[in-house]
């Protein structure tokens, strides 16, 4: 008997435990990606042609007006609670934003990346310098940092041949899996900005990862995102950043000038800026996080120099490799 009570207690103090830890998360952004991921795993052979039909680009768009929305309305509902986190970011469901991978060393989780097609991830170069393919995997389909989805192991991975370490001029870098991912509403690829394409300036876009919640704080558990401005190259070059020269090439800025200023963080490194429903940047650096004088640098992904570069080694594969 006594020992059917203990079971009871036991199973009490579970079921409370567990469910005070889905309340942290209970506030969370979602967004369903369910049908575009039925379509894209159809298309998974030529998920580049796929992706650049308008009808498709219409849909992400839609979704992405959709999440900007929600994240407006959280952000504010947040802010009037304590919840100031920096990167002053809001609990985000990866069903929200389904390409966002974490890159992991080891397992230790070093950064982030963005899904473009079945067998290729776009990260930071970075990202990529210290550790090897052998010593990389990443996490794909999970909110959370250190569990649920998909683990994979790299096969293969490729930093720009013009990136310059000590400026990060041209910061972008290629991860080729194994075997093709299956897509899902929570595993879904993300289109490329258009080569060239007019970048505006005070757009608004959706920067995403598990990066530090503050400067020198924790990093988060549960995915973040925030919604950030581009900002006009003139602006940003007059910024403090100067000390640290911007490439207008190969970088443009986004976030804010005032407070609070929403910012990726250390550990959201190669992780995806999006905006309209398209991939047009990725986390590179900044002077600490969230100061509000300094604005986060992306690598500049319309930049021909990096985008053919990109361009040509995943859509090499896909052509080569009709088993993808
Ligand atoms: N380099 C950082 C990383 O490796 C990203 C920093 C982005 N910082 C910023 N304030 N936007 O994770």
């Amino acid at each position: 008997m006594k020992v059917a009570y203990r079971i009871c207690a036991l199973i009490i103090i579970i079921s409370v435990f567990g469910k005070a830890k889905e309340v942290v998360v209970s506030h969370k952004v979602e967004i369903d990606y369910s049908e575009l991921a039925d379509e894209a795993e159809i298309n998974k052979h030529n998920i580049l042609e796929f992706l650049n039909k308008t009808r498709v680009q219409e849909k992400y768009k839609r979704l992405f007006g959709t999440l900007l929305n929600k994240l407006t309305t959280y952000t504010k509902a947040t802010r009037r609670g304590s919840t100031r986190r920096i990167v002053f970011g809001v609990n985000t469901s990866i069903a929200a934003v389904p390409w966002q991978v974490s890159l992991r060393e080891k397992t230790y989780p070093i950064c982030g990346g963005s899904i473009i097609t079945a067998l290729w991830l776009l990260t930071a170069a970075h990202c990529l310098l210290r550790s090897r393919p052998n010593d990389l995997s990443v996490r794909l389909g999970s909110s959370w940092k250190t569990h649920g989805g998909e683990m994979y192991d790299i096969k293969e991975s490729y930093v720009h041949p013009k990136y310059i370490r000590n400026t990060k001029v041209n910061d972008v870098g290629l991860i080729k899996l194994y075997s093709p991912l299956r897509f899902s509403a929570r595993v879904l690829p993300i289109r490329m900005v258009e080569k060239g394409a007019r970048m505006l300036a005070d757009q608004a876009a959706i920067v995403s990862g598990w990066g530090k919640l503050r400067e020198s704080g924790p990093s988060a558990t549960f995915l973040q995102s925030s919604t950030i401005m581009t900002i006009a190259m003139k602006l940003c070059r007059h910024s403090g950043l100067d000390r640290n020269p911007i490439d207008p090439a190969s970088m443009f800025c986004a976030g804010s000038f005032s407070q609070p200023a929403p910012d990726a963080c250390q550990g959201d490194s190669g992780g995806p800026l999006v905006s309209e429903g398209v991939l047009i940047g990725v986390v590179s650096w900044g002077l600490g996080c969230a100061r509000g004088n300094f604005p986060g640098v992306y690598t500049r992904l319309t930049n021909p120099v990096i985008w053919d570069w990109v361009y040509g080694l995943i859509s090499r594969t896909s052509r080569t490799n009709n088993t993808l």
